[in-house]
């Protein structure tokens, strides 16, 4: 008869363990009354890179990697970048399970808003950085920062102080992130509007110069707010676990996402937009591209913003990205380095070597391109990406502080080194 429930032999022993399956998984812990005797530490489970580890159960974002499906709070991200009309209503939605409705939405917009602001001493923090420092730095840092502003913020059990902070958070990184490039443009800093929407306020922060005509233009605030959708949340990648590993430790929200928002930097994760952008310039031409991917196939770098270790398939935000990228061109005119792009791309997916592998296109691929096209310096795109991530990262990190089956992240090891030795005195060594 048919249980739930997993029978292992250890042949070390002859002996039988039967352990529960729940949800698809067993319980890793389930394994550790498999002993040899009775001083046996018992048997762990080692997956490096956390391959086949659900480390929490979640209730937020869920992703089919083989069929490229990706879902917040169970809406398909392609209706969501279609019918969504303001990022608010994402960062509602992720942290509080439902979409909002007007009279939710308008109260959550003037709680975020009332927090639209930096303190003075938050902008000498990002007057200290040099001009060429990489906003990525400036961010991180500035984030990590708030948290002396606020010291409130480590009562995180307390709910109304907790959201508090997320609402702050939330408001802030937008313009720490702008403030960042004015300073290392050495231009003076825009104040939030509370009358635009998040994307449009933020295009102005960064962007407004003295003409008093300047407007955002809607078809770029539009493709900002649905690139920001699509970045918001992912489940569990590097970056959300650094926030849940650094959040199980009850430290506030601020070392969280200062913490996450590193994690995201490197380019092997939310880096690899600005890597991306790197490499087209290193191709140069299409030319180049052939030479290119059989460097690549030779083992000799990435091919940037391919591949990924749950899509399986075309990463859906990846298409939704694909198609902006038209609307973006038609009023800022086409990137020149589009076509390196497509024939990129066109050669990888024909190629044995990125088939075998199922190698595709990834969020990052062609969201560079777009972020050039409208006026973003090269090194800003993974501060673009941390800034919607925010309201994903808090999202994960209330959900983690409030699982009860949660507590202090801490992985085991195998120890590989030296068994005790005595200690060897300096003229011996
Ligand atoms: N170019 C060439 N080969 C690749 C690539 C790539 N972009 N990605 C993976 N491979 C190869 C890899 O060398 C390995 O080959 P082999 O089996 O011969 O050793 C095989 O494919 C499996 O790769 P893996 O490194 O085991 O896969 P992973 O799940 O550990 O890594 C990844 C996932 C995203 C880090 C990796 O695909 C990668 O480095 N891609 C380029 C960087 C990038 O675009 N990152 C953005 C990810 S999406 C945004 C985000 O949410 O972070």
């Amino acid at each position: 008869m048919a249980k739930d429930s997993l029978t292992i032999t250890d042949n070390r022993t002859g002996t039988a363990y039967e352990v529960p399956i729940a949800d698809g998984t067993i319980n890793a812990i389930d394994l550790r009354k498999i002993k040899t005797d009775a001083e046996d530490f018992g048997l762990m489970t080692y997956d490096p890179a956390f391959m086949n580890t659900a480390s929490v159960r979640s209730k937020i974002t869920f992703i089919d990697g083989d069929k490229g499906i990706l879902r917040y709070r169970g809406y398909p991200i392609e209706q969501l970048a279609e019918h969504v009309g303001c990022f608010d209503e994402i960062g509602y939605l992720l942290l509080n399970g439902e979409l909002p409705n007007p009279k939710q939405l308008t109260e959550f917009q003037k709680t975020v808003n009332s927090h639209a602001i930096l303190h003075e001493n938050v902008k000498k923090i990002i007057e200290g950085f040099r001009h060429d420092a990489h906003p990525m730095g400036v961010f991180i840092s500035t984030v990590a920062a708030l948290s002396t502003f606020y010291p409130e913020a480590k009562n995180i059990f307390d709910q109304e102080i907790r959201r508090r902070q997320i609402y702050r958070l939330i408001a802030k990184v937008p313009i720490i992130a702008a403030y960042a490039y004015r300073h290392a443009m050495g231009l003076p800093y825009v104040a939030a509007d509370q009358e635009m929407s998040y994307a449009a306020n933020f295009i102005n922060m960064m962007f407004r110069n003295g003409d008093k005509n300047y407007a955002v233009h809607p078809v770029l605030e539009h493709a900002l707010m649905v690139l920001f959708i699509l970045h918001a949340d992912h489940e569990q990648n590097c970056g959300t676990n650094a926030m849940r590993a650094i959040g199980s430790s009850h430290v506030d929200p601020y070392a969280a996402t200062a913490g996450a928002a590193a994690a995201l930097w490197g380019p092997l994760h939310g880096g690899a937009n600005e890597a991306v952008l790197h490499m087209l310039n290193q191709i140069g031409t299409i030319e180049n591209v052939p030479a290119f991917i059989a460097s690549v196939k030779d083992g000799k770098g990435k091919l940037m913003g391919f591949g990924h270790r749950v899509y399986k398939n075309f990463d859906p935000r990846a298409t939704v990205i694909k198609r902006l990228a038209d609307e973006v061109f038609a009023v800022t005119g086409q990137n020149p380095r589009l076509k390196i792009a497509l024939e990129l791309e066109r050669i990888a997916l024909e190629d044995e070597y990125f088939i075998k592998r199922k190698l595709y296109p990834n969020v990052d691929f062609y969201s560079g391109l777009i972020y050039q096209a409208m006026g973003f310096p090269l090194d800003f795109y993974p501060v673009l990406f941390a800034i919607p991530r925010t309201a994903g990262w808090l999202s994960q990190w209330e959900e983690h502080i409030l699982d009860q089956e949660q507590k202090i992240a801490r992985p085991r090891q195998i120890y590989l080194g030296y068994d005790e030795r005595p200690w060897v005195p300096m003229d011996k060594r």
